[in-house]
């Protein structure tokens, strides 16, 4: 119905040039307080019909979904919100309206925390990327479960809810494995998937979890709970780009054999590989994961060398540096099942959602 007729400029068009012309106006404010208003304006529109309409036609989604089955779920298609942008799942609807075949939302640890100190979130818009030292601040597993749950009755057909969980900063790191087990016991019930953020770079010690053992470890504590809540879901765990080669396939191989459906590569990085020497030294320095085009290329390498060493015994989630339909047929073609995307959404606006799912059937 809102749809126009192939070969004319579409909505989705409308919308990337309508973005593009708006961005200026946007950067002037500081990163965080727009999302804070983008998050608050999705919210509202996702909860009457009017703002859902208008979402739709924002993103300009194509409106036949062909179904799809990744670790066991289905999926109305293979583009999704990446975590850490509707950290308490607040915006689900949203979410859906705007045409994603899934959201993860999160990460949430077991109890609320407040996060680092402002400002802790920095546009790089030359290299069309950020840099976030947020810490993992979220209203705890509890209040986005009880979100989750709301929502639910109202999602489409084939929107999956991945929720993404972590340890608060404040349990000490030998202590770990109870905390995700004190957040999955929370999410389990309401998540279609769960996914183990073992690679946020702003929680100290939280990526020395990335170690096969542990790894392990984490695996069979989750998977083992889910049974006892006969919550069993589908377990992801998601990795660092900074890992060498060998060790995320290694990684990945302790994921599948201690049953983890997959894994989701990667998070935001240490390194400033790849940003641009003329982007303001200050804010390219400033400490915390880089997100956004500079990440692209390792996010491919990393997704072929798992697939090739591990074939078909997972699913993988492609995240970094997805910024346009290119880019997420790419991802496929590297050997993803789906992909998520964040930073993209900040420089392109919501018509890369459209984009991306057109070009990823
Ligand atoms: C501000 C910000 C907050 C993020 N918070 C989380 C988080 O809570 N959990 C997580 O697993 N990843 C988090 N991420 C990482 C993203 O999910 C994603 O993996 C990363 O940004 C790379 O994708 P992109 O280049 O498309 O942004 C965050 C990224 C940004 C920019």
């Amino acid at each position: 119905m809102l749809a126009p007729p192939d070969g004319v400029i579409g909505w989705r068009e409308l919308s990337i040039a309508g973005y593009w012309l708006a961005r200026p106006l946007l950067f002037r404010f500081d990163p965080e307080r727009i999302h804070h208003l983008t998050m608050r304006a999705l919210r509202g529109a996702g909860e009457r019909a009017a703002g859902r309409m208008v979402l739709t036609i924002a993103s300009g989604a194509p409106r036949r979904h062909v179904p799809l089955r990744v670790a066991g779920l289905e999926f109305r298609n293979r583009i999704g919100l990446g975590a850490g942008f509707d950290k308490d799942g607040l915006a689900l609807r949203g979410w859906a309206a705007l045409g994603f075949g899934f959201a993860e939302v999160g990460t949430v640890t077991p109890l609320p925390q407040p996060g680092s100190d402002r400002p802790r979130l920095f546009r790089l818009p030359d290299d069309k990327s950020l840099v976030n030292r947020m810490g993992l601040n979220n209203a705890g597993a509890a209040e986005l479960a009880r979100h989750v749950m709301l929502a639910r009755r109202s999602l489409p057909a084939g929107f999956v809810v991945g929720v993404s969980i972590g340890r608060n900063k404040a349990t000490p790191q030998a202590d770990a494995l109870a905390d995700y087990a004190a957040a999955f016991r929370l999410v389990a019930p309401v998540a279609d998937y769960v996914a183990l953020n073992v690679s946020s770079p702003n929680t100290p010690e939280l990526r020395e979890m990335q170690e096969r053992d542990t790894v392990a470890r984490l695996l069979e504590t989750t998977l083992a709970l889910g049974r006892e809540l006969a919550s069993v879901r589908p377990i992801f765990v998601k990795l660092a780009p900074d890992l060498d080669d060998g060790t995320v396939v290694s990684l990945a191989r302790a994921v599948c054999d201690a049953g983890g459906q997959g894994v989701i590569l990667t998070n935001t990085r240490l390194g400033r590989d790849g940003v641009q020497l003329r982007t303001r030294t200050p804010i390219r320095d400033e400490p915390g994961g880089l997100s956004g085009r500079p990440l692209l290329s390792r996010t491919l390498e990393l997704i072929k060398a798992v697939r090739g060493e591990l074939g078909d015994r997972l699913a993988i989630i492609a995240s970094g540096g997805i910024g346009s339909g290119t880019d997420a047929a790419a991802a496929l073609e590297a050997g993803a099942d789906l992909v998520q995307l964040w930073t993209g959404l900040v420089y392109r606006g919501p018509g890369l959602i459209g984009e991306a799912i057109a070009a990823t059937p």
